[in-house]
């Protein structure tokens, strides 16, 4: 098959060459800077546009015009390596790095710095022919094989070996290399193993956690179906439909073994590195394989890959895997990838439309992102992502979007010294738990029941009324929100329980949302009926959970709508409970009864909410929720379809504003502010479908 010649590469080169010579120009500037300080870490802006780079994939003689176009779309960050293990290690033992070592160095003459990632999510052939045991066991029994990436078992210890060594020796490589400034380990974490040595790992995770059989026995009533264990070797592994407690066990499982999988490259990285180098792992948003509040506990910084796939970006959905992932860490995070225009992996891979790249890169930054990095720059010749998106064609020159990604490139620059050093705050909070997702993904009583569906139902419009919100464990401290809304916490442990009834006591407004508080730490059910330990607090409960085939009315304080597939028939016990919604006529067990409940407890309040809302409903039950917290939009009223992302630092606050709505909208600025991108003072915005606006109100 035909490649490009060397003669093809010089070509392209030059004429790139020709055609930005102010950008070589630029370049040999900074290269000349580079090699007189030869320690000197390219500066960089503090919100960075990166792209994953693959050098290992091109002739070096290539390296620079890309690096060059590069520079001149204003990136400043390449993710290398993380599929490079082959390159890396060509043979058991015999490392070759020189290579990436010229890559990163020729990265920083053109002011661009560099993340390695270790490559341990794509093992080389030789690895598995030699130790076949560090292929994963898929659930079928099958053993998977070389040829894809994921292949190896995460809890096998011979690969934990061989990935070790491959990481410290990259570690020691470039750990004080003053152009890398951080790593990402792995790539995706996703596949788990279900073989003999992963289900005795298991089994002895269980002795752990459980002590004695008796007690595991007990505690996920075994003696159900005749499911009692004599033995902990008799333990099974199953995902679905299973014991509850052994479900919900395994899943556990899967995320400490992410999490001891990871930690044994960290340590070798961090026993190496200048610790201003940070490390991460790109996770997946709403992605739920395993509990990122447990693997993320030991990183530096939380990052993801934000993808739209068939359609258009939906920002609310997007929105609060952003705020999912910025909830990990509690601070800024990264996106570690998202698309040039499309993906090779939807039903349809459509574009996304002119302007929306542009548009996505701000909600990202806006939702509290410092850097979003293209996957990927160009497509390899040949690999199983031909199609995907890139920001240059395979004949090394730009893409219709390109412009587009230029464009973003600069106004990051621009705007880097007024959004250095902000973050995000937000007077509402969103409790968010993997147990409950999983909980309820097992059994979703009604086969339209979306736990994610359910939290981002309540999270679009409180967001659209508060313009900002947290998305955050139960377990997280909660004092500095006026409001927090725990949609669907089907599993809460006591010592959740307990932080939210202090929660409560102090002051704050807790909204549960259906199917809350049902199970308990092991996934069993709570011997009191919902909420469970906050029955008390709540002055009454669910009496009964109804699925339904046929929505029931429901009127109230918030307007007229329906519940459409979900109902929960609640009694108010307690005289000073208030009933804000009521089900019309429904199945008869349903009709005139309380929907929505709340209490008014000392100066705090708990409301729980039965039904799952219609988008109408719903719009009232936040304005409700929004008002009596005394929780305001941070910027003030903006047109439907303009989101709004306050940022704040030492010197204020800076506002991201976004158009999603088709139509061009205006908006007026409570007083006069600094616009960001274009120079001068504004007052009056209009904004485009897809246009953006950075304003700040510094003086
Ligand atoms: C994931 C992976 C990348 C690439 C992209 C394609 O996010 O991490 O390596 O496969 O998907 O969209």
């Amino acid at each position: 098959m035909k490649r490009h010649s060397s003669r093809e590469f010089s070509r392209i080169y030059q004429s790139k060459l020709s055609r930005f010579l102010g950008i070589a120009l630029l370049c040999a500037l900074i290269g000349a800077a580079a090699s007189a300080h030869a320690q000197a870490a390219p500066q960089t802006p503090a919100i960075l546009l990166g792209t994953a780079w693959y050098p290992e994939q091109w002739p070096e003689s290539r390296w620079d015009a890309d690096l060059a176009l590069m520079q001149q779309a204003g990136i400043h960050m390449v993710r290398v390596g993380e599929f490079a293990w082959s390159r890396m290690e060509p043979s058991e033992g015999h490392y070759d790095l020189d290579w990436l070592d010229r890559a990163v160095a020729a990265a920083a003459k053109h002011g661009i710095v560099t993340v390695i990632g270790t490559p341990s999510a794509a093992p080389p052939a030789w690895l598995t022919q030699k130790y076949p045991e560090t292929l994963r066991t898929m659930e079928d029994g099958r053993k998977d094989q070389h040829g894809n990436r994921q292949q190896f078992d995460f809890a096998n210890a011979k690969y934990r070996e061989l990935s070790r060594a491959m990481a410290e020796q990259l570690a020691k490589r470039f750990g004080h290399n003053p152009n890398v400034v951080g790593w990402q380990i792995d790539n995706e974490y996703a596949n788990a193993s279900y073989g003999a040595e992963d289900k005795a790992q298991f089994q002895q995770w269980l002795k752990q956690r459980y002590g004695t059989l008796d007690n595991l026995n007990t505690r996920w009533t075994t003696s159900y179906w005749s499911e009692t264990y004599f033995d902990w070797n008799q333990v099974p592994i199953q995902t679905a439909y299973g014991n509850p407690g052994l479900l919900l066990s395994w899943m556990r499982f899967v995320s400490d073994t992410w999490r001891s999988y990871q930690k044994n490259q960290l340590e070798v990285i961090r026993a190496n590195v200048d610790p201003k180098q940070f490390v991460t792992t790109n996770m997946m948003g709403w992605f739920d394989g395993y509990d990122h509040y447990t693997v993320a506990q030991d990183l530096d910084l939380a990052s993801w890959d934000d993808y739209v796939g068939q359609g258009h970006l939906d920002p609310v959905r997007n929105g609060a895997a952003h705020d999912l992932t910025r909830g990990l860490k509690g601070k800024n995070f990264w996106v570690m990838e998202t698309q040039p225009g499309g993906v090779n992996w939807a039903d349809i891979n459509n574009w996304l439309d002119k302007g929306e790249v542009r548009a996505m890169a701000w909600h990202d930054i806006g939702h509290g992102a410092d850097t979003v990095s293209y996957w990927q720059w160009r497509s390899a010749l040949n690999g199983q992502e031909q199609y995907h998106g890139t920001a240059v064609g395979p004949d090394g020159t730009p893409d219709p979007l390109y412009p587009e990604i230029a464009q973003i490139g600069r106004e990051f620059e621009k705007a880097s010294p007024v959004l250095a050093g902000t973050s995000v705050k937000s007077e509402v909070a969103i409790l968010h738990s993997y147990d409950s997702r999983w909980a309820i993904q097992w059994q979703k009583h009604n086969k339209n029941y979306d736990p994610v569906k359910e939290i981002v139902s309540f999270y679009g419009p409180l967001r659209a009324l508060s313009q900002s919100v947290d998305v955050v464990p139960p377990s997280a401290s909660l004092e500095k929100y006026k409001l927090v809304v725990a949609p669907g916490l089907n599993v809460l442990t006591e010592a959740d329980a307990k932080n939210l009834i202090q929660y409560v006591n102090n002051g704050g407004h807790l909204v549960l949302g259906q199917r809350s508080a049902m199970k308990d730490i092991d996934n069993g059910l709570w011997p009191d009926r919902q909420p469970g330990p906050l029955t008390e607090l709540l002055g009454g409960r669910v009496e009964q959970y109804y699925a339904l085939v046929d929505p029931a009315p429901i009127e109230g304080q918030w307007g007229a709508g329906e519940s459409p597939m979900w109902a929960e028939l609640l009694s108010a016990k307690d005289a000073d409970v208030e009933v804000l919604m009521r089900y019309g006529k429904s199945n008869g067990w349903l009709d005139g009864q309380p929907a929505a409940i709340t209490r008014k407890v000392g100066k705090g309040r708990i409301t729980y909410i039965g039904a799952w809302l219609d988008p109408k409903t719903m719009d009232g039950a936040a304005k409700w929720m929004t008002e009596v917290s005394g929780v305001k939009a941070a910027l003030g009223p903006v047109p439907t379809g303009v989101e709004v992302y306050p940022r704040y630092g030492a010197k204020g606050a800076v506002y991201i504003l976004a158009n999603f709505a088709t139509a061009p909208a205006g908006v007026k600025l409570p007083s006069i502010m600094n616009d960001v991108l274009n120079g001068g003072a504004v007052q009056t915005i209009t904004l485009p479908h897809y246009g953006v606006a950075v304003v700040s109100a510094e003086k």
